[in-house]
This record gives C-alpha cells, sequence and structure tokens, in this order.
C-alpha cells in the first residue's frame, strides 16, 4: 500500500515521503479501514517536527513511522472477536498511522460514519472536536445561556468548540482575524471580535468560560474578564521555543489552578468511542458541521502539515487518500 513514511524529525516537506509498505496485519480485536480521508491536528505536526524537543522521548523513534491519526473510509477486514462492525462499514475514528491507504487500531477506535458528512468531513472530526466537546462540557461545564468565548475561534479546534458551545445552549463570542469574521459567524458565533482591530480583555465585557487555543495575552489579563465565578482553560500547545514549547505557559497555569479555582489546569484530551458517538449524533442533528479549510492529496501531505504548522488553518486541514 502507499504511505507516508517519516525518515527523521524536521520540516515535514523534507522528512516524509510517500512509499510502498506493506498492509497493517489484522489482529484480534482490531479492524483493517481502508482509508479515504485522514486530517491534521496540531499534534500529528508536533510529532513531525519534533517540538518541543523536551517531548521527543514521549513521541518515540520518528524512522519509519507513519504519521496521523485521524481517518474515515471503510472498513476492509475485521479480526477475530469483532462484533459490531463489518467489512463494507463506513466508519470514522483514530489510529496511528492515518497517513497512509490502509490503517487498523482496536475496532472500538471506529465508529459508524455520521449519515450526511462525506469522508473529508468525517475525518476532520477526531482529535480537535473531541478536545472541544470535552474541554467545553467536562472542563468548563458550561450550561444554557452563559457566556463562552473562544479565542482562536477559527482553527481546527475554535471551529468545533464555536458549534459545541452553541449546541449547549450558550451565548458564544468568537476571536478570529479579519478574514474569518464571517465564516465564525456562519458557524453561530453570536458576536466576533476580530483580534486585528480589538482586544477582548480590554474591551469590558466578562465571560463565564474562556476557552483560549491561542495564549498570545497574560494569564492575568485573560482571567481579568471572566465573571466572579467564570472559569478560564489555556490550551495551547504550540507558542513557546522549539526547546520547551508551551511548558513555562503549562506550569504557570497549573501552578495557579492551585490557588485561583477560575483558572482550570492543563487539561489533555484524547479521542474516545463514548465522545465520538456524541459528537456523530450532534452532527447528524445538524448542530456541528467541519469546517474544511483544504483538502490535499497523500503525496501532498508534507506541504499539508506545513501548512498547519503555519497555525493558520481555517477549521482542519484534510488528506484525500
Ligand atoms: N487540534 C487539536 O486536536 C488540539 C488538541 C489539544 C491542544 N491543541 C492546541 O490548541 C491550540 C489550537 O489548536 P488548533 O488545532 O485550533 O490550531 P490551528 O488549527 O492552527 O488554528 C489556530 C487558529 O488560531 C487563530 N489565531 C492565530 N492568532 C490568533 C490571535 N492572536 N487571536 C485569535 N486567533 C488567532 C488562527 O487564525 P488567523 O489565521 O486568523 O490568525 C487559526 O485559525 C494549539 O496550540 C494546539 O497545540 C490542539
Amino acid at each position: 500500500m502507499k504511505a507516508i513514511v517519516q525518515d527523521r524529525y524536521g520540516n515535514p516537506e523534507a522528512v516524509l515521503g510517500l512509499q510502498e509498505i506493506a498492509k497493517p496485519a489484522v489482529k484480534d480485536g482490531e479492524a483493517l479501514v481502508r482509508v479515504h480521508a485522514a486530517s491534521i491536528h496540531v499534534g500529528d505536526w508536533l510529532v513531525v517536527t519534533g517540538v518541543p524537543y523536551i517531548a521527543r522521548p514521549a513521541y518515540g523513534k520518528p524512522k519509519g513511522r507513519v504519521p496521523g491519526t485521524d481517518i474515515a473510509g471503510t472498513v476492509e477486514a475485521v479480526g477475530n472477536g469483532v462484533t459490531g462492525i463489518r467489512p463494507g462499514d463506513e466508519v470514522f475514528g483514530w489510529c496511528t498511522g492515518a497517513f497512509a491507504e490502509y490503517a487498523s487500531a482496536p475496532a472500538d477506535h471506529f465508529v459508524p460514519k455520521p449519515a450526511n458528512l462525506t469522508f473529508e468531513q468525517a475525518a476532520a472530526v477526531g482529535v480537535s472536536a473531541s478536545t472541544a466537546l470535552q474541554l467545553l462540557r467536562d472542563q468548563g461545564k458550561i450550561k444554557p445561556g452563559q457566556k463562552v468565548l473562544i479565542n482562536g475561534a477559527s482553527g481546527g479546534i475554535g471551529t468545533f468548540a464555536v458549534q459545541v458551545a452553541k449546541a449547549f445552549g450558550a451565548e458564544v463570542t468568537g476571536v478570529c482575524s479579519s478574514r474569518n469574521v464571517e465564516m465564525v459567524r456562519s458557524i453561530g458565533a453570536d458576536h466576533v471580535i476580530d483580534y486585528t482591530r480589538e482586544d477582548f480583555t480590554r474591551n469590558g465585557h466578562r465571560f463565564d468560560f474562556i476557552l483560549d487555543n491561542v495564549a498570545n495575552h497574560s494569564l492575568s489579563d485573560t482571567r481579568r474578564v471572566l465573571t466572579p465565578t467564570g472559569k478560564l482553560q489555556s490550551n495551547n500547545g504550540t507558542s513557546g521555543g522549539r526547546w520547551f514549547g508551551t511548558i513555562g505557559t503549562v506550569l504557570k497555569s497549573a501552578t495557579v489552578s492551585m490557588f485561583e479555582r477560575r483558572q482550570l489546569g492543563p487539561a489533555i484530551k484524547f479521542a474516545n468511542r463514548a465522545d465520538l458517538l456524541v459528537l456523530k449524533g450532534l452532527i447528524e442533528a445538524g448542530k456541528i458541521t467541519p469546517i474544511i479549510d483544504a483538502t490535499y492529496a497523500l503525496s501532498d501531505t508534507g506541504k499539508a502539515l506545513a501548512h498547519v504548522g503555519e497555525g493558520h488553518s481555517r477549521g482542519t486541514v484534510v488528506i484525500s487518500v
């Protein structure tokens, strides 16, 4: 099968190549999926570039790795003991080795594709939508009528976060740049702040929950615009230097959260089956529609990752396989 194989850490266009490799084996309890589309989240870019350097032991050895996690496709085969999923089923979910013609994973990593989505749209859901859901529902515990601000409303997390917050009945303010104002409004934001013209920490409005995907203000400036019982969730893994990345910001927000109940500690979130089913329900109810920034061919995965690494995605970047 054709797959994108990593050679070493570095610039995605230099370290990734299209190769012919063996199809993954289907082990007991697993499903093999013919991948029709995969999507890229910021974590995929971090694993390919190997930044921050301090995280490399956690990323594992880069040579020979097929990167990528989020896919949508058709089940090709299932291993012994798998029930509830059959060859021919259209599914979406997560795996290791997404940027390839085939990927295998434990069968419970896959759920039926929402009937109203293309494979490209379904592939976009995965980690980004799960993160948005978990941060708003489990960390923020947002409630109908609450005022929620999403900083970085136009990116992979932000476009899902705006829609999830609306689905939970919140009054949503999205912060993005001029070129994304209409898009962020179109996915349901009640108010949109163009960060090139206005600073949300200085316009006098207060919020019950802030999801900060950008971390371009100090923690104290951002916390100042919370209501007396409001909460701030910092969620940024890319700012900071190449050696330590956001570790300073993460430690600071973790420390502040021990003394200041309005500052939530860092939360590392992963895709899980139950949440994919919740997202499928919201998608089929018309409450969430994935926003696709651009679609690349499998052979252009390096270019696609480099685009994500620039930090100006409009929704999610997808690979069509
Ligand atoms: N995606 C995931 O699954 C995931 C999971 C956990 C944590 N995270 C972390 O969450 C953060 C956001 O991830 P993402 O996937 O949403 O990133 P992304 O897809 O790269 O999007 C970043 C967005 O931020 C906007 N932005 C840049 N500067 C801004 C500013 N000053 N104010 C407001 N918006 C600004 C960009 O819009 P403009 O082009 O208009 O500037 C862009 O749309 C990252 O640090 C990532 O490490 C991501």
